[in-house]
């Protein structure tokens, strides 16, 4: 099958285009032909050898979003069928989704919203569940509630804003002056521009910051929130310490392939109420230039692979 694997830790370059074996089919795993997939930070980050999945076998392949549909069944799966069309979020310690076929963990998989095609379905399952963990799952996010999610205008954060809408809170997002439009049609009551704007002067008595960025701007987040709030991270805490003494609780976790929170997703997406933002698409001998762009951390929605 064509895939895009990597030899060797390193840059952009080290992505290429060619031939690899057919994924090995386990017994719990379904056979996806890949119809589209879509580019998220974590494919540069194992690409560049953060890698905390470690053990691989190289050739690599990266990608964790798929869209398609099943070709093959393992003897042990019981809930899918051949010609189902799922999407998932595969196991980001396998094998990944920049391929013709991917094998996933039928306990992994859900079926993709019908209204939507693969690729608009594939560019929801790894950002989509991360937004609804981070917000509901450890969030405990509650209608009339407020929260800002701080990168409100990448691929998690453009999920983010629209689910926390959904679920009846009032929702600030934080991103750079020119998504302003962006954030504020995807549902936002408000926007900040973190480049100009002192988010600690303008906002307090928060229940809950959603934060996609980390570091010293994260330290900052702590004094916006109400004793008893929440900071929940997709990229570590911090500073730990400050939180606790200032009645935060905080978490900082990783989003699981938990198929029924992908039903939600379809659901939803379905109903309109979750759109999918997809602001570039490449081919799949193109991954390259794809993850150079999301490197560049500035992509509007997200980078779609059509395969
Ligand atoms: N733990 C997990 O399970 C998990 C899952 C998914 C993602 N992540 C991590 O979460 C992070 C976000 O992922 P993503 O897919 O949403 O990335 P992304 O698509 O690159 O989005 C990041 C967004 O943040 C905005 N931004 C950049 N600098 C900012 C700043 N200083 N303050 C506020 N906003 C800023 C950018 O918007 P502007 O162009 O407007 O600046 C950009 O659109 C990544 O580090 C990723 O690895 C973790």
């Amino acid at each position: 099958m064509k895939a895009e694997m990597i030899y060797r830790y390193g840059g952009p370059e080290e992505l290429h285009y060619g031939d690899m074996p057919m994924p090995t089919l386990n017994h719990d795993d379904v056979m996806i032909k890949v119809l589209a997939t879509s580019v998220n930070p974590v494919d540069y980050k194992v690409r560049e050898g953060h890698d905390k999945w470690g053990h691989r076998k190289f050739p690599v392949i990266l990608g964790w979003d798929v869209s398609g549909v099943i070709e093959q069944v393992g003897r042990d799966v019981k809930d899918f069928n051949v010609g189902d069309e799922v999407y998932a979020r595969p196991d980001v310690s396998r094998n990944g989704t920049y391929a013709e076929y991917v094998a996933v963990r039928a306990s992994e998989i859900a079926l993709k919203p019908l209204k939507l095609d693969h690729l608009q379905s594939a560019v929801i399952p790894l950002a989509g569940l991360t937004a609804y963990q981070g917000l509901f799952t450890h969030g405990k996010l509650q209608e009339g509630q407020r929260v800002l999610i701080n990168g409100a205008s990448g691929g998690v954060g453009s999920f983010a804003v629209q689910l926390a809408r959904w679920k009846g809170a009032f929702v600030i997002g934080a991103a750079s002056g020119d998504n302003d439009g962006f954030v504020i049609e995807l549902g936002a009551d408000e926007f900040i521009d973190y480049k100009t704007e002192d988010v600690v002067a303008k906002l307090d008595n928060l229940d809950l910051v959603f934060d996609l960025i980390g570091g010293d701007q994260q330290r900052q987040l702590i004094n916006i929130l109400k004793p008893g709030g929440i900071l929940v991270s997709t990229v570590g805490i911090t500073d730990a310490p400050s939180a606790k003494a200032a009645g935060i609780k905080t978490v900082a976790y990783m989003a699981q392939s938990e198929p029924e929170d992908l039903k939600i997703l379809a659901k939803l997406a379905d109903e309109g109420t979750i759109k999918p933002y997809i602001s570039s698409v490449f081919l799949l001998s193109d991954v390259n230039k794809a993850q150079e762009l999301m490197e560049k951390g500035h992509v509007r929605g997200k980078i779609g692979i059509q395969i």
